[in-house]
């Protein structure tokens, strides 16, 4: 079973997506990760981000071992990996690598951008994840001075607002819901109600599938 959620900065889909492949014994990609790290090693090439050649090349050299390195999770590199993730080389250069790991027996839950669109067209199930921009940037702030990092309310608002602008109208692979996703609104769900909800949806799809 192939398990696509998308959705925009800090809508919940990483959590969900974790969450998911707990409950269904699947493996789980966290396919922004590939995109920070093709911006983490682009900045430790000293080259520019939006430069095609360096990031390219640094996008066909990455070492997936590395996806667990908790730099990626850095102040600014979210910012960093939507440079790099709006050259259509760098992302070709990452869909096989992803492709691969969603066909691995039994399965995956990936969580992106464009899983449901571009990297798993035939996904089983999709579910877009999304919450107003407000709830996104609250929820994405406690997350950031939980961890004592210093930010304020207004600065990641508004480094939301200009990642979803950034990531909905770039030409390729662009940030949007499959017209068979299922549209998960988190606006006004916490966690747990995210989730239950999901499982429904996955449930729902297995039991048409007849298995
Ligand atoms: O965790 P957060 O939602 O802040 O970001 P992320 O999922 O780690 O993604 C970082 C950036 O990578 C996004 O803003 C996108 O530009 C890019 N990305 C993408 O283009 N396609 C994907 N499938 C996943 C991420």
């Amino acid at each position: 079973m192939i398990i696509a959620i998308d959705g925009p900065a800090a809508s919940g889909k990483g959590t969900l997506g974790k969450l998911i492949a707990d409950r269904f014994g699947l493996a789980h990609l966290d396919t922004g990760l590939l995109y920070r790290a093709v911006a983490r090693d682009v900045r430790r090439k000293g080259g520019a981000l939006d430069d095609a050649g360096t990031a390219t090349a640094a996008a066909r050299e990455l070492d997936p071992a590395t996806l667990d390195d908790p730099e990626l999770r850095a102040p600014g590199l979210g910012e960093s990996a939507s440079i790099v993730a709006g050259i259509a080389p760098v992302r070709a250069a990452l869909l096989q690598f992803q492709r691969d790991f969603a066909r691995r027996p039994p399965g995956a839950v990936l969580d992106g951008r464009d899983i449901g669109t571009v990297v798993c067209p035939d996904a089983d199930v999709k579910i877009y994840v999304t919450a107003s921009p407000e709830v996104r940037a609250r929820r994405r702030y406690l997350e950031k001075t939980g961890r004592g990092e210093a930010a304020t309310y207004e600065s990641v608002l508004e480094d939301i607002r200009r990642r979803d602008e950034r990531d909905s109208s770039r030409d390729a692979a662009p940030m949007r819901r499959a017209a068979d996703a299922f549209l998960l609104d988190t606006s006004n769900l916490d966690i747990e109600a995210a989730f239950n909800t999901a499982v429904g949806v996955i449930l729902g799809k297995a039991g048409q599938r007849g298995s």
